[in-house]
């Protein structure tokens, strides 16, 4: 007899515990000990599969009558996919027009319908909103709901697992700002609330440093920066709020440091990601935690350092060499 799509929903979780690896490498680089949360080997490709995983179940939980679709882009659309085809369930994704041919191939791989919509994420996000209105499916968000929060705060359950005690920083690369919403949740769930989160965007998809300088939430003109999956126009209220709450450093880097991070990840773990995690190592790779420290915003001397490599699937060696002669990097 086939099961039931809440059955299939309690053969979650979705996501994998993931490795804690020291970085020699990196941790040269620091001057410290840099520990990476290797998110990249989730089976979706990125941690984004933690929160839609979990939102995803939910609602499979709930919706016992009818299968539900989700509409959503990027990676974020990759683990909403990969969701939906282990809950058996239909899923249309809506991605930006010029969205990588490797990206939807995936998509389809998984067997999702994919849509091209808008120039931007934000507008690929509207027709998905209208498409999912229209026919009464689940809209599945990539980063602004408080499930897609509590499914990301696991990966800090897993770190106080390994580690015991807290880490003197932590790393993680900001787009709508569910992968800090979520980190933030989940340090307050295990006492860890004092330790500082340094959010790193690239220029050109920096919504969440403008809305630190304004004070209020900032709606960027354009995203003009190579990591499109950075590239919210308008970051989560919530990831604003975490920084009256958390002690949240938010810091831009270049696209060219983000890019070259990439290679450099690339040359000293053997690991391909894409400029949005690139984004993060580049606050070890370009100097950006010891400029913090100088300026007296991170402590003098962190125990250790967590960056959490996102991952993430918009990149290939072919697309690495693209960018990097797009940038001028040789
Ligand atoms: C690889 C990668 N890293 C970081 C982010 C940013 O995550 P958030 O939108 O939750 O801030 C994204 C968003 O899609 C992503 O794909």
């Amino acid at each position: 007899m086939e099961s039931s799509l809440a059955e299939r929903a309690k053969g979650g979780p979705f996501h994998m515990v993931t490795p804690l690896l020291e970085s020699w490498a990196l941790s040269q680089v620091a001057g410290t000990t840099v520990l990476l949360k290797c998110e990249n080997v989730q089976p979706a490709g990125s941690f984004k599969v933690r929160g839609i995983g979990h939102f995803c179940q939910e609602f499979a939980n709930r919706a016992r009558r009818a299968p539900f679709c989700s509409r959503t882009g990027g990676n974020a659309g990759i683990a909403a996919a990969y969701c939906a085809r282990k809950l058996g369930v239909p899923a249309t994704i809506v991605l930006p027009e010029g969205a990588s041919q490797r990206v939807v191939r995936r998509l389809q791989g998984e067997g999702a319908e994919v849509q091209l919509s808008g120039k931007v994420w934000d507008e690929a996000n509207l027709r998905a909103q209208e498409l999912a209105k229209r026919d009464g499916w689940v809209n599945v968000p990539p980063f602004d709901h408080p499930l897609i929060w509590e499914g990301h705060a696991s990966l800090v359950r897993e770190l106080k697992a390994a580690l015991g005690s807290p880490p003197g920083a932590l790393v993680l690369a900001v787009g709508g700002g569910g992968l800090l919403a979520g980190v933030s949740a989940g340090l307050a769930e295990v006492g860890w609330q004092h330790v500082p989160i340094v959010a790193v965007e690239t220029r050109g998809a920096h919504c969440f440093h403008a809305a630190v300088e304004a004070g209020r939430l900032v709606t960027l003109s354009n995203i003009t920066s190579v990591a499109k999956c950075l590239g919210a126009k308008t970051v989560a209220a919530r990831a604003l709020e975490c920084t009256q709450e958390f002690k949240v450093l938010s810091a831009v880097v270049e696209d060219s440091e983000a890019v070259k991070a990439v290679q450099r990840f690339l040359d000293d773990e053997r690991m391909l990601v894409e400029p949005a995690c690139g984004a993060a190592l580049a606050a070890v790779y370009s100097g950006l935690l010891g400029r913090l420290q100088a300026e007296g915003r991170l402590g003098p001397s962190l125990a250790s350092v967590v960056v959490i490599v996102c991952g993430g699937n918009s990149i290939s060696s072919q697309e690495l060499q693209a960018l990097k002669a797009q940038l001028g990097l040789g």
